[in-house]
């Protein structure tokens, strides 16, 4: 059975076509990064115009690669929420005019879903139950996930998000946006230990995070550098590494801590923090250590993308959590969910 997903929640449009058994088809994706480099962030307007120009062609250009006509798609799945108001309408517009043209079932993903199955599409996938840290721009959150649809939530940020962390402390040393994976680049030529940076909520018994002191802290250190005329490339270089070390500590020794609280053996790290390679290593170091396992997604498919979309819809459709001859998937009334639990699904 062909599913054809939609992602336009935030700044990368995301169209992809998978097969309830074969797996991923083709996909395709386009980011919107140079154009809202400009402005520092994403504007959510220019956000949803562009989603508009790219949806179509990157459609047909999916299509042609798996080889597959829209007469043989069974199912259109999009993303629903959370993410921008004006850029979830975009993928939810044009999956529900494609489906109710082609009388197909219309399928609503939660976005989150989307990336903690994502490291389903790896070789080889982890099975049921295990922890996922869920890493990505506008959350963070450790979950209990049982099979598909059954999720725990166990903590998540009181605050800033992982990669809003990485992102804002990248804007304060000057560099380009998203910032996390140009700060990681540059953290490479630097020292971690020489900027002692908070590590906040490490201690505590629950498994919360809190970034939002860490900006401040990196704000407080770059003004320091700079009275003391010591705001040079390497001190950046440093900064840099030592942000990214208290941002990893934490990660690990928390999702760590939810493993042993379970007392389950395999970790899944999904969203686009998942490709920050010293997350990578120090939890690949910590899982051989403890025994276990631990999973990502491939690394082009940590950041959004539509694989995530379609192979969710398709993980629902297997697990038997969506009848596609249900009538409520034949209305083509739909809205989006700005906000919207991933617990709630
Ligand atoms: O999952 P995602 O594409 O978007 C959301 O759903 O939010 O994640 C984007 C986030 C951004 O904050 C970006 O800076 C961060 O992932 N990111 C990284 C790296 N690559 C992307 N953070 C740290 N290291 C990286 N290599
Ligand atoms: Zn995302």
């Amino acid at each position: 059975m062909y599913i054809l997903g939609f992602e336009s929640s935030c700044d990368e449009t995301g169209v992809a076509l998978v097969h309830t058994e074969k797996g991923l088809m083709a996909h395709a994706l386009h980011s919107q990064i140079d154009m809202h480099k400009a402005y520092g962030g994403v504007v959510p307007e220019l956000a949803s115009r562009d989603h508009i120009r790219r949806v179509v062609p990157l459609t047909r250009q999916v299509l042609q690669q798996a080889g597959v006509s829209l007469a043989q798609v069974d199912a259109i799945a999009y993303t629903a929420g959370p993410g921008l108001n004006g850029a979830l309408l975009v993928a939810a517009s044009v999956a529900q005019a494609l489906a109710w043209s082609l009388d197909l079932p219309a399928i609503a993903v939660h976005h989150l879903e989307g990336h903690l199955l994502s490291p389903l599409l790896a070789e080889p996938a982890p099975s049921f139950p295990f922890v996922a840290l869920l890493v990505s721009g506008g959350h963070t959150q450790i979950m209990r996930v049982d099979g598909v649809g059954q999720y725990e939530l166990l903590g998540e940020t009181l605050d800033d998000a992982a990669g809003e962390a990485f992102d804002k402390s990248a804007k304060l040393m000057g560099l380009p946006y998203p910032g996390g994976a140009h700060l990681a680049k540059l953290a490479q030529q630097g020292d971690a230990n020489r900027f002692q940076l908070p590590r906040p909520m490490l201690h505590s018994k629950d498994f919360d995070f809190s970034f939002s002191g860490l900006k401040t802290a990196v704000l407080t250190t770059i003004r320091k550098l700079e009275a003391s005329d010591a705001l040079d490339q390497q001190a950046l270089a440093d900064l840099a590494a030592s942000v990214q070390a208290a941002i990893v500590d934490v990660l690990g020794k928390k999702a760590i801590k939810a493993l042993q609280a379970t007392g389950l053996k395999r970790l899944v790290v999904a969203g686009g923090v998942g490709a920050n390679q010293q997350l990578r290593q120090y939890l690949h170091a910590q899982m051989q250590k403890l025994r276990g396992e631990v999973f990502f997604p491939p690394l082009n498919l940590c950041t959004d993308n539509g694989a995530m979309i379609a192979f969710a819809a398709a993980q629902r459709i297997r697990a038997g959590l969506i009848d596609l001859q249900d009538p409520a998937l034949r209305t083509y009334q739909f809205k989006v969910q700005p906000r919207w639990d991933l617990t709630q699904v």
